[in-house]
Formats: C-alpha cells, structure tokens, sequence
C-alpha cells in the first residue's frame, strides 16, 4: 500500500467522541504493551505517528488516524493493564466490545499477540469473542524480531493450534515493528476490505 498521508484526527473516550464520518476502519487490539502502536507506526511508515512506549497503558483511548484520506486505522486501548482498577478495566473492556459489536464502518480487526509468550487467556477471550462475528479477523504476532526463525514458526503454529480449538481459521501473520517483518503480508490482507 503506498502511503500519501497519515494524520491523527481524534482520540475519543465514549461512543460520541468517535467520528462520525464514516470511513471504513481497521481495528487494533491487543494486551497493553503488546506493540499496537509501533505496528501501526509501522504500517504507514511513520515513526511517531501513533504514542507508543515502554511504559504499558499508554493507549487510553480509541485513537483514530486517518490514511491517505480514505480510512481509519483505530489504536484501542490496551486491555489487562494491571495499574488501573478491576472496575475501570472492566468499563474498557465492555467499551471495546461495544465498539467490535456495533461500530458500522468496521471493517477489519487485527489482534497483536506477542510472539514470545503463548496466547493469555484474554488473548483467548478476544478470539472466542471473534468466532462468529461479522467483521474479517486477522491475528498479528508481534515482536518477531526477538524469536530465532525456528521460534517464530513454532510461534505461529501455537496460535494456529489455539485458533483451530477455538473452532478458527483466520490468517496468523507474524510481524515486527523494529524489521517491518509481515508489513505487505498484513496490507494484502486488510487491502481487500478497505474499498
Ligand atoms: P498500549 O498503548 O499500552 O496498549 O501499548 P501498545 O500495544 O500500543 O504497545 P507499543 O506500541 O507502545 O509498544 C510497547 C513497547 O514494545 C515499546 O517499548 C515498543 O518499542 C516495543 N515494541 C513494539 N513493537 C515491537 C517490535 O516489533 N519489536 C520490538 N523489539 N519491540 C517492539
Ligand atoms: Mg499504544
């Protein structure tokens, strides 16, 4: 995908916050920390386009960036950020499904697991929450660059492996912000949905 423009519109707390020009959009979700916005930044080539940091919960928000004047990428809020109370993360979580459930121009949802470590449990509750849903769902490994060839492949093939008990079939792409590993396999996947 060539990239003439990536600019930040609105970082939205509540349903109203969000645009309401509705372009089609790409969803990012995915535990704090896990490298949604690096992926992003990656993505359009802009380095600091989308706030990222080493400290986990930096995303508080449903940040929407507007490419090439034609769609939205979202950077949602990380979930299991242990630093804020059971109750806010509760209130997050039930906001992002809310968002998944019911925000039309939705069109595609990539889910960041981290390479290293298997899927957590809320990892698994993500895809669970996926089987069945209207919106193409696509799994992106992040971090790659810190796996050995041979780990990223048994990486992917665990993902794989939980995807298949989960009852799914989707695409799994293993990705690194820091190489741009898996940065045209994932545009041909989202591509598709953005006309
Ligand atoms: P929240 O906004 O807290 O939900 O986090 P996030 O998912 O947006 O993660 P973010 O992109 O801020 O990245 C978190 C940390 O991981 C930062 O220190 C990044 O530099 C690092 N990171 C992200 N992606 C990669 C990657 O592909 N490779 C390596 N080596 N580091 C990465
Ligand atoms: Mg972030």
């Amino acid at each position: 995908m060539k990239i003439d423009s990536a600019e930040f519109v609105k970082g939205a707390v509540d349903w109203e916050g969000m645009p309401t020009r509705d372009w089609p959009e790409v969803a990012f979700v995915g535990r704090s920390n896990v490298g949604k916005s690096s992926l992003i930044n990656m993505l359009v080539h802009r380095k600091k386009l989308a706030y990222t940091s080493k400290k986990p919960g930096k995303t508080r928000e449903f940040n929407f960036y507007l490419i090439n004047n034609r769609f939205y990428f979202v950077d949602l809020p990380g979930f299991g950020y242990a630093q804020v109370s059971k109750e806010e993360q509760k209130a997050w979580a039930d906001f992002i499904e809310q968002y998944l459930n019911q925000r039309l121009p939705l069109r595609a949802i990539i889910h960041l697991v981290d390479s290293r470590h298997p899927p957590t449990d809320q990892d698994e509750d993500v895809m669970v929450f996926m089987r069945g849903h209207r919106v193409p769902y696509i799994v992106a490994l992040s971090k790659t660059d810190k796996l050995s060839n041979n780990q990223r492949a048994q990486s992917v093939a665990r993902v794989e492996k939980k995807l298949r008990e989960v009852g799914l079939e989707v695409p799994v792409v293993a990705t690194s912000a820091k190489t741009g590993r898996g940065k045209n396999e994932l545009w041909s996947e989202i591509g598709p949905y953005l006309d």
